[in-house]
């Protein structure tokens, strides 16, 4: 295809294709957000923040956002992981500074009813917004589309809510385990459907996001992370075997090598505590690592932002590797940070 020689300019691609880079791709989870005030310029405008997602034209100016300003080396889609139960007819909100809510909560009559809808009519404005931003970012600028990992898409739905409780969530395994793996396997279908339109829209890479996956013992996560995320990444795989998988398994701790084998991963996002140097002689020889410093970091800034950041790009020399947080920006984080760190790993050489 003719996009072919528009991958191999790409510096996130080349990374996440095994090659190592001199100077390590750059980008943030949460890139375009609330830290910035041109974004909540935008969501002012919008409205809501479910209204700003499914409009195409702001949805692409704020995933743009943050490349203007900072010149990062890859996009990632503005969207939200609870699209999908959306599409899957959950109503979602955003409650101002309490987070989601998925209605009704999920009840095992619900599953019908989730495996006839057509996932596609509620995401069109989502494949869209991939669409438009393709056309506008710059060739070498990778664009990165993404989705939840089925386990924590599960978490929301089941609970409706900004849950916080990681006992109550292997309760709800524990009790209703038939339950829970019929869900898991709707949203497996539905993720890769999902993922493949975002694929043929014009996504460059897709990173699915475990953020539940920390703390759970190690047959629950194997059962609800892992297995899944492979069944999905050995899908995605085999309808378009270009396109790099990035796993972001939050927590997983000594479990993260078990995603990094996985013959479907081509990226592992490491959070912020998983340590560098483990991360580097045991992650590293299956896959290209992501991550993983800690957003505080770029909150505090200055001698500690660069003794940290200078750090992680030496942990990471001379193997493929991409530079990211271990998790998301927060909304108190000066832009001028964010703009210091991209300096600061440009310059690290
Ligand atoms: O990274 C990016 O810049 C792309 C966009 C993106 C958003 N959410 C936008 C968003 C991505 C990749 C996500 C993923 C997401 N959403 C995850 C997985 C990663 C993670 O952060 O752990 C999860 C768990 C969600 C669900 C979600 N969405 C929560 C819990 C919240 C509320 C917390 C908060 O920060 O308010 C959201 C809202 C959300 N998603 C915002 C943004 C920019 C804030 C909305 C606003 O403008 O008010």
């Amino acid at each position: 295809m003719g996009d072919q020689t528009l991958k191999h300019t790409s510096a996130l691609l080349s990374a996440l294709n095994n090659k190592v880079q001199a100077i390590p791709p750059i980008w943030l989870m949460r890139q375009a957000g609330r830290y910035l005030p041109e974004y909540r310029a935008l969501r002012a405008k919008a409205g809501s923040f479910l209204d700003l997602c499914n409009n195409p034209d702001l949805a692409a100016e704020a995933t743009l956002q943050p490349i203007r300003r900072f010149d990062f080396d890859a996009a990632i889609l503005f969207a939200d992981i609870l699209l999908l139960p959306f599409a899957l007819g959950q109503n979602l909100s955003f409650a101002e500074g309490e987070g989601p809510h998925l209605d009704p909560p999920v009840a095992p009559t619900h599953l019908d009813v989730f495996r006839k809808r057509n996932i596609h009519e509620r995401l069109q404005p989502v494949y869209e917004t991939v669409a438009r931003v393709r056309k506008e970012l710059a060739p070498e600028k990778a664009l990165i589309g993404f989705a939840g990992a089925p386990w924590t898409v599960a978490t929301y739905m089941l609970t409706g809510g900004p849950h916080k409780d990681p006992a109550a969530l292997r309760k709800h395994w524990y009790d209703e385990q038939e339950f829970v793996s019929a869900l898991i396997d709707i949203l497996v279908d539905t993720t890769v459907e999902y993922l493949s339109r975002q694929i043929e829209s014009g996504a460059d890479a897709v990173q699915l996001f475990d953020t539940w996956a920390g703390g759970l013992p190690e047959d629950v996560l194997r059962a609800v992370s892992i297995e899944p995320l492979a069944r999905i990444g050995d899908r995605l795989k085999a309808a378009h075997p270009e396109t790099p998988v990035i796993f972001f398994p939050k927590g997983a701790g000594a479990m993260a090598e078990d995603y990094a084998r996985l013959s479907c991963c081509d990226g592992l996002s490491i959070d912020f505590s998983t340590p560098w140097s483990i991360a580097r002689r045991t992650l590293s020889p299956h896959t290209t690592v992501q991550g993983g410093l800690d957003p505080m970091l770029v909150v505090k800034g200055g001698r500690d932002l660069e003794t940290g950041a200078r750090g992680l790009c030496e942990t990471f020399r001379g193997v493929p590797f991409i530079f990211n947080l271990g998790h998301g920006l927060t909304p108190d984080t000066p832009p001028e940070h964010v703009a210091r760190l991209v300096e600061i790993v440009r310059d690290a050489e």
